[in-house]
């Protein structure tokens, strides 16, 4: 298939387009930049791909596509909650716009990353695709927003489906250190403490970037008949764990580190378990990666790829590195590109 992946350039779209090319698929990216060159080691190599913001992209940039992958967004709660109205602007609006605009150009089928923030507050129960969405933050209920106004778009000819991430892990060469587990590794790396700000109680279902990946794959490969119009969540219950388990699965694999839950962040409203039966049943789709695989993974590749203080606390964390964009006139207040602007930030 011709594949256009949208977000090529960040932590997710940096390992799965390896992926897709390994299954065939030839891949072309969409992405404005931001953290394009937020790479720990080697940079990878990076498909062709449409240098533009989401916001602008035209009706004849998606022509001749099978099917699109939509990764680009902001990408986190704490983005969301300091921009609201951009993150509607692009997470919502733009992703809207791009589903509407790729189906008038024929694309077929419309793979989109939600997440399992959706279900919010959802308590001890494992919250299955039929569970009542209940977003708490800004970026979560922008995922809603996508999933509701593009179900309308769905028709014979064209088939969204709404992949509803857990919590990605696992190293990609475009790294985030602000999710959980890569965060709790990379702050035991640098000071052998494992940090746990929260009380630890709250449930996170965890799934790796590579097992995310696969699961785009599947549903690329999926009769249209199993997929169409269906929200899959995507993860395994294995790892649906508290955030201290998370943490003791980190001090098992950073030698030499101590678990610290301070609790001084107070109770965190976001907790959920997840099933993911509905993806295994419907296309056969299985996360194979534990969360202790994982942090073994992210303490090698950090240590062998030399991450720094400076890497993990800015240049990897997805809100410093925009803030520091914007304050060196490269992007505008509204997060666009500034033309004649550089890319790079200054160090
Ligand atoms: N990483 C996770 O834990 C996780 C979990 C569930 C869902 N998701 C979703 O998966 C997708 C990818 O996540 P990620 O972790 O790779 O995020 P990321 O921040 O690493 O990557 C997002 C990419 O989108 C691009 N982008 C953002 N705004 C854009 C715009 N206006 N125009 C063009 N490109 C733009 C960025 O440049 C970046 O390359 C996102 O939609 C995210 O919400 C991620």
């Amino acid at each position: 298939m011709r594949v256009l992946v949208t977000g090529h350039q960040g932590y997710l779209g940096t390992v799965m387009v390896p992926v897709l090319r390994a299954e065939g698929h030839d891949v072309v990216g969409l992405d404005s930049g931001f953290f394009a060159d937020c790479v720990l080691g080697k940079l990878p190599g990076d498909p062709p791909g449409i240098a533009v913001d989401l916001r602008d992209v035209t009706v004849e940039q998606l022509a001749g596509f099978d099917a699109v992958i939509h990764l680009a967004a902001l990408s986190n709660d704490p983005l969301g909650a300091l921009h609201p109205e951009i993150t509607y602007d692009i997470n919502h609006h733009a992703s809207v716009r791009l589903a509407r605009l790729a189906k008038e150009a024929g694309v077929r089928r419309f793979l989109y990353a939600s997440t399992c923030s959706v279900y919010g507050a959802a308590g001890e129960d494992l919250v299955t695709e039929d569970a009542p969405l209940k977003p708490i933050t800004p970026y979560a209920e922008s995922k809603v927003r996508v999933e509701d106004d593009v179900v309308a778009l769905a028709d014979a000819d064209f088939t969204p489906v709404f992949l509803r991430n857990a919590t990605a892990f696992g190293f990609s060469p475009r790294l985030r250190a602000d999710i959980v587990l890569n965060n709790l590794v990379g702050y035991a790396v640098l000071t052998s403490e494992v940090k746990v700000l929260s009380d630890g109680t709250p449930w996170r279902p965890l799934v790796h970037a590579a097992d995310i990946a696969s699961a785009f794959a599947t549903c690329l490969a999926a009769p249209t008949e199993s997929i169409h119009c269906r929200a899959f969540n995507i993860g395994t219950e294995a790892n649906n764990l508290t955030v201290a388990d998370i943490a003791r699965a980190v001090v098992d694999a950073v030698p030499g580190s101590r678990l610290n839950i301070t609790g001084e962040s107070g109770a965190d409203p976001r907790s959920y378990r997840v099933d993911f039966s509905a993806a295994r049943e419907a296309i056969g789709f299985r996360a194979a990666w534990s969360v202790p695989a994982g942090a073994q993974e992210l303490y090698q590749e950090y240590t062998a790829r030399g991450l720094t203080s400076d890497d993990f606390f800015h240049r990897f964390t997805r809100l410093p590195h925009l803030e520091k964009l914007r304050d060196a006139g490269i992007l505008d207040e509204s997060m666009r590109r500034i033309v004649g602007a550089g890319v790079t930030a200054p160090a």
